[in-house]
């Protein structure tokens, strides 16, 4: 375990917009940094990042917290792992507390694949640079290839002798778990086919020169093996299987050795295999990154987005390769991305180009061969269809139809201005096949919205109990953050109370009162024997009242940086709602006027008011339905319907104090 000590320092030193800047490109907006999410596929920024407040908010997909919780959601880190990487980043030693055996085994399974990972990647690492056989059969290879050996220990290659449980062996000697072997696909369980066999196991990897795949921020996710025979019915690569932490559709060979460049160059090259991003790492163009074979997924371009808006795709110098790779940037293009394409001479890709070419020659071949993406499809299909006209009007539709993909519009029209001119036809000829590629995916678009609204209909029943939900939760987490911000706030308030005068008429009196704001909550919720129906609410609304009996001050930072990341997350984004005017419900309704503290008064009750009556309403309601069961079977117990009526009464005649109370009090 680390300690407590270790996880302030932790706190104390780490800076979030530091932190997530690794990840995101942020750029300054007021007092807070602003980015695209990392989470959803967007083109404005939602993103924000406080750094005051030392917390994080996505607008678009809701999630928020604190630096710990922006890594357990981004790189999928436990908090301990969390931890660990921030010590690591900011040099904060971590001081621990000895691990019982109990402890490691409920080390959660994917921190497990991750630490067999991390291992198995040093094991072969060791056997290519340290082994008899490594040596003499890996690292030649590697060495044949032309990769030196910084290179070999920058992407931490390996190798995997020629046995079959040469590496399962060790691991096991070193007390790995074989469940988390066979999970992360390095070792092979192969079930016994009789009762009279055993169960056999042994090595993925076997013969293989091997490249470890890293995730973003360094772990290491699976491999991708290489055989060195050139024996055709021996497939060339092997790869990890798809597993917990390794899903090949949403991660890029190189990202992690390449982000910062990749920033840095405002620029990505994308290559194709494991040895083109090596071998152009090595000869200084370090902003590249694989897909390792298959085409472009949205997940990946979305990696990459977050790093730089500009893709160059290096294609390797055969058509049929590069008629299947055109296909996948259509949809780089819909992400908003400016993309160019470099073409290497026939039968090269950038692996055997880069070669015997020094970092200058390469850099400069790049720049002057990089097309813009859509002037390359179109001189490429000109050069096909030549002078067919069927052939043509095919090209056409099939170049317009990529840039419609093209979100902004300026830059389309910019684009099929220069269409026009390299295939030599009128510009109006290529803006009307526009505009109806455009209007045959609104009508799909709004098709599809007609649907999902007629369903929608259906379940008005439940869209009604949803928005019920929520504007508890939106009264409770009001309360909470009134509480947070101005718990320990002496507060005039006012109350009306309900006197019989001498005549025996009923009159509601004014009485002023001074209270402090979080004993006014609580002797409220008290009375009416109210709890927070959300169980985080509750827990924090516990902790606040605890704190203010004991030091008369929240400490804000004890929330956000809480140990129990769902109460650190609820009151971040609690907090950062108040950025974003969530609250403007209120202050529409002028409740909460420019001067917050001096809304106070007003707004303390509202919300208790609101929250009462909306109890109330689920109550009567709860006792209407049980009086007109829907369903005759829960009519069995015999219900006293008189009494049931009386309490609804009761009830009523409350909600109708609370609401001309309420209407006293705001108004
Ligand atoms: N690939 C794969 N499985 C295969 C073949 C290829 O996963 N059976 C992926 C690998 O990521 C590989 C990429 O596709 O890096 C490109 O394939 P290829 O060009 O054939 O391999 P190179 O990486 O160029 O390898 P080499 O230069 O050693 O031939
Ligand atoms: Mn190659």
């Amino acid at each position: 375990m680390i300690s407590r000590d270790t996880i302030d320092k932790v706190f104390e030193t780490s800076r979030v917009e530091e932190v997530i800047g690794d990840f995101v490109n942020l750029k300054k907006a007021g007092a807070n940094f602003k980015g695209l999410s990392p989470f959803a596929n967007e083109k404005t920024p939602s993103f924000m990042v406080s750094p005051v407040k030392q917390i994080w908010k996505d607008f678009s997909t809701g999630k928020g917290g604190n630096v710990i919780t922006f890594l357990m959601e981004h790189e999928h880190y436990s908090y301990p792992e969390a931890i660990r990487y921030l010590a690591r980043k900011y040099n904060i030693e971590i001081e621990e507390t000895e691990q019982s055996d109990e402890q490691k085994q409920h080390a959660d399974e994917r921190e497990s694949m991750y630490l067999v990972s991390e291992y198995a990647k040093n094991y072969f690492h060791d056997i290519l640079l340290n082994s008899e056989k490594g040596k003499a059969i890996g690292l030649t290879y590697f060495k044949e290839r032309g990769f030196n050996n910084d290179i070999i220990k920058k992407f931490e290659l390996g190798y995997a002798l020629d046995e079959w449980t040469a590496f399962t062996d060790t691991a096991l000697e070193k007390k790995y778990d074989l469940k988390f072997l066979e999970k992360t696909g390095l070792t092979i369980i192969k079930e016994a086919s009789s009762p009279l066999e055993q169960s056999r196991k042994f090595d993925r990897f076997k013969g293989r020169v091997l490249f470890p795949i890293h995730s973003m921020s360094g772990r290491v996710l699976g491999f991708g093996g290489r055989t060195l025979l050139s024996d055709k019915k021996v497939a060339k690569y092997l790869n990890s299987p798809e597993s917990d932490i390794y899903h090949k559709s949403k991660i890029l060979y190189g990202i992690y050795q390449a982000k910062q460049s990749i920033a840095k160059e405002d620029n990505c090259y994308l290559v194709e295999g494991y040895t083109d991003v090596i071998s152009l790492y090595q000869s200084g163009i370090t902003n590249v990154v694989a897909s390792s074979g298959t085409a472009l997924t949205s997940d990946q371009i979305r990696l990459i987005n977050r790093l730089t808006t500009n893709i160059t795709v290096l294609f390797d110098g055969d058509a049929a390769g590069i008629r299947a790779s055109i296909r996948g940037i259509d949809l780089i293009l819909e992400q908003g991305m400016n993309v160019k394409i470099v073409a290497f001479p026939e039968g090269e890709d950038p692996d055997s180009f880069a070669k015997n070419k020094s970092a200058h020659e390469l850099k400069e071949y790049l720049e002057n061969n990089a097309k813009d993406f859509i002037q390359f499809k179109t001189s490429l299909l000109l050069e096909e269809t030549k002078n067919d006209p069927i052939k043509k009007a095919e090209l056409i539709r099939d170049i317009v139809a990529s840039i419609s993909k093209i979100p902004n519009n300026i830059k389309k029209e910019v684009y099929v201005q220069e269409c026009a001119r390299l295939m030599d036809i009128s510009e109006n000829v290529l803006f009307n096949e526009l505009s109806q590629i455009l209007k045959k995916e609104q009508r799909e678009a709004s098709k599809k919205q007609s649907i999902s609204h007629s369903s929608f209909t259906g379940v008005k029943k439940e869209v009604k109990q949803v928005e019920k939900i929520d504007r508890l939760l939106v009264l409770e987490s009001a309360l909470i953050w009134v509480l947070l911000l101005y718990g320990n706030k002496e507060v005039d308030f006012v109350d009306y109370v309900t006197v019989i005068d001498d005549d025996g008429n009923k009159k509601i009196q004014k009485e002023d009162y001074v209270n402090v704001v979080s004993n006014e909550i609580y002797i409220n919720l008290q009375e009416d024997e109210i709890e927070f129906t959300n169980p985080i609410f509750l827990k924090i609304y516990y902790e606040i009242i605890h704190q203010l009996n004991q030091n008369q001050n929240i400490n804000i930072e004890s929330f956000t940086n809480h140990v129990d990341i769902e109460i650190s997350m609820v009151v971040t984004n609690i907090l950062m709602d108040e950025e974003k005017e969530v609250l403007s419900d209120w202050k529409r309704h002028n409740i909460f006027p420019k001067s917050k503290e001096k809304g106070l008064p007003k707004f303390v009750p509202d919300v208790i008011y609101n929250l009462r009556t909306l109890l109330i309403k689920q109550k009567i309601q709860l006792l209407t339905e049980k009086m007109n069961p829907i369903n005759l079977e829960d009519n069995e117990e015999e219900i006293d319907k008189e009494e049931i009526k009386k309490t609804i009464m009761d009830y009523t005649q409350l909600k109708n104090l609370l609401a001309e109370k309420l209407n006293i009090v705001v108004n």
